[in-house]
């Protein structure tokens, strides 16, 4: 029984130490944000991370994505359209769904430090 969970605690240490940065909590009581991440994180972490600091994607936290689009439709039709390696997202998401994950992206991930 011991070793049975032994066993257990290495894994969930293990699970813990390789998760790239924690989700970024868009707050509870703005239900669009929430939407926004739920998308970000089903769609766009794997290659921008949790916290947005970027991997196979670009940085998109630390106000990088309020400096690189002033204008949040620009922002919207990137993602909408894709660009390189950056897949088109406007027949996967629906356009709440982008409205959605472009908010949650500025409003809450721009915000939010990388790696904390
Ligand atoms: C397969 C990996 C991948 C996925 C999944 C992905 N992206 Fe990207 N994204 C990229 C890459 C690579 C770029 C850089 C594109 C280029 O300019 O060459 C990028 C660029 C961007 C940019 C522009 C950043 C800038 O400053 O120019 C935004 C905004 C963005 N992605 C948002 C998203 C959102 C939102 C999602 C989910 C709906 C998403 N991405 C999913 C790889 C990805």
């Amino acid at each position: 029984m011991r070793v049975v969970s032994f066993g257990l605690g290495l894994l969930v240490l293990f699970a813990t130490a390789c998760t790239p940065g924690a989700a970024v909590e868009a707050p509870a009581d703005e239900p669009e944000l929430v939407l926004g991440q739920l998308i970000y994180t089903n769609n766009c972490a794997s290659c921008h991370r949790p916290d947005g600091r970027g991997g196979r994607g670009v940085q998109l936290n630390e106000g990088k994505v309020i400096e690189n689009f002033a204008n949040p439709a620009d922002q919207l039709a990137l993602i909408a359209n894709g660009r390189g390696q950056m897949p088109a997202y406007s027949a996967r998401l629906t356009a709440e769904q982008l409205d959605a994950v472009v908010r949650y992206t500025r409003e809450v991930l721009n915000t939010a430090a990388a790696g904390e």
